[in-house]
């Protein structure tokens, strides 16, 4: 059974379909990416994922549970956590105080000494805005924060857009270290070449639906897939 499950999912924000009969599979333990050219509908089927698209026809389940019609602050119980691209820490806040703010954690202390293990550099920076951190640092607070309530699935949209070249690296080393804490990863990202690196599979969107899907290395390596949506080198 997989992790999160869509089933011939359309839908969209008035009463024309954006996005057409999306079916996809994210297993525990998997990096899975969404890539495509621009205006492909990627992050309106994040969206559908996250309970925030209007209209939805289809079947969506986490880890067996149909969350189809659930309220995108149910889904965040259920166990999807989502960092959005900008405006995903509050800067005025402290580094502590972030993360002490996330809903529903129980034991929030010892929860976060837990997940500050794995980005040792905010614990030196505990006592500082967010706003006063540098990018990179900036990021590791907001994969921190959607830590936190420990969840099942990270829904990441073009985690690394906002980012200046030597920072996308970490963010790649950031993301692939969730799986080994048992934290599943369904990614947006233009930088489709790099994220299918590091992903275990694949979906490309155009126009609304789903053009080619499969295993990362063979997306990789496949000649319509490199020509259309990889560029040529
Ligand atoms: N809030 C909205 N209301 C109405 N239409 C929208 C809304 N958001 C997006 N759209 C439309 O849905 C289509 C798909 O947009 P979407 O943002 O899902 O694309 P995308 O693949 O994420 O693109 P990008 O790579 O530029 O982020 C576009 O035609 C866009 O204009
Ligand atoms: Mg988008």
């Amino acid at each position: 059974m997989s992790l999160l499950s869509l089933n011939a999912i359309s839908g969209g924000y008035s009463d024309v379909d954006i996005i057409h009969h999306i079916s996809l599979e994210v297993q525990r333990g998997e990096i899975v990416t969404i890539a495509g050219t621009n205006g492909a509908g990627k992050s309106t089927l994040v969206k559908a994922v996250l309970g925030l698209l209007p209209r939805v026809r289809g079947e969506i389940s986490l880890d067996a549970l149909s969350i189809t019609h659930m309220a995108a602050e149910d889904r965040f119980y259920a166990g999807l956590a989502y960092v959005p691209q900008v405006a995903n820490v509050f800067s005025s806040l402290t580094v502590r105080e972030n993360l002490l703010v996330v809903r529903g954690v129980k034991q929030i202390q010892s929860r976060m000494k837990e997940v500050l293990e794995a980005f040792p550099a905010l614990i030196e920076k505990l006592s500082q805005r967010a706003g006063n951190l540098s990018g990179g640092e900036r990021q590791q607070l907001a994969f921190a924060r959607a830590l936190m309530p420990a969840p099942k699935l990270m829904v990441l949209d073009e985690p690394t857009a906002a980012l200046a070249p030597a920072l996308v690296e970490k963010v790649f080393e950031l993301v692939t270290e969730l799986p080994k804490r048992g934290v599943a990863v369904l990614m947006v990202e233009q930088r489709a070449r790099q994220a299918l690196e590091i992903s275990d599979r694949g979906y490309i969107l155009d126009q609304g639906s789903c053009v080619l899907s499969g295993a990362a290395k063979d997306l990789l390596s496949d000649s319509k897939m490199t020509q259309l949506y990889l560029g040529n080198h």
